[in-house]
């Protein structure tokens, strides 16, 4: 049996590529954009499976469920991994960022939520994106529940950044 909205035809690779270009006109970037068709999930494991390796260190910023589950994917890659938790009722700074960086050279790898579905809590990634990419590693953001006040709807979706 089929019907009309199921049975879908497959998007081709390059209606994939197209759409892929106009998303990186819309951020204005020249980097790379993938865009993933599935649960967000899907593309976070993806960001996290294919940055962290043997050899990597990860800050692991723990400021609510997902953070933890971010821990367990980075541990599962080999990467050795700093976690830095806070209490889920208040938002991690980026002087404490700063702080982990600062006593572990070594990382190359920062995963972060960037607002907390469970909580509301919204951290300050643009201060704390700064000090990331002072330090030199890679920035891995989960954006899924990041409030967009100025357009009134959720926006989804994961991103890197150097
Ligand atoms: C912060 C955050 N990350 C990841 C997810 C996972 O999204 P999905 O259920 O689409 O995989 C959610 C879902 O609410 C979320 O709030």
């Amino acid at each position: 049996m089929t019907h009309p909205l199921l049975d879908l035809a497959p998007l081709t690779a390059a209606h994939f590529a197209a759409i892929e270009r106009r998303v990186a006109s819309l951020l204005s970037t020249e980097q790379d954009v993938v865009i993933m068709q599935g649960e967000a999930l899907l593309p976070l494991e993806g960001c996290i499976r294919g940055g962290a390796r043997p050899g990597s260190a990860a800050l692991n910023v723990v400021t609510g469920p997902y953070g933890q589950t971010f821990g367990n994917w980075l541990r599962d890659c080999g990467a050795a991994v700093f976690d830095l938790a806070v209490p889920f009722h208040t938002a991690v700074t980026a002087e404490q960022i700063g702080q982990a960086l600062d006593e572990h050279p070594e990382i190359d790898f920062v995963s972060l939520v960037h607002a907390e579905a469970a909580t509301g809590n919204t951290n300050p990634v643009a201060e704390i994106g700064e000090v990331v990419r002072a330090h030199g590693a890679l920035f891995m953001l989960d954006a899924v529940a990041r409030w967009a006040p100025s357009r009134c709807c959720p926006t989804r979706g994961a991103w890197t950044c150097a």
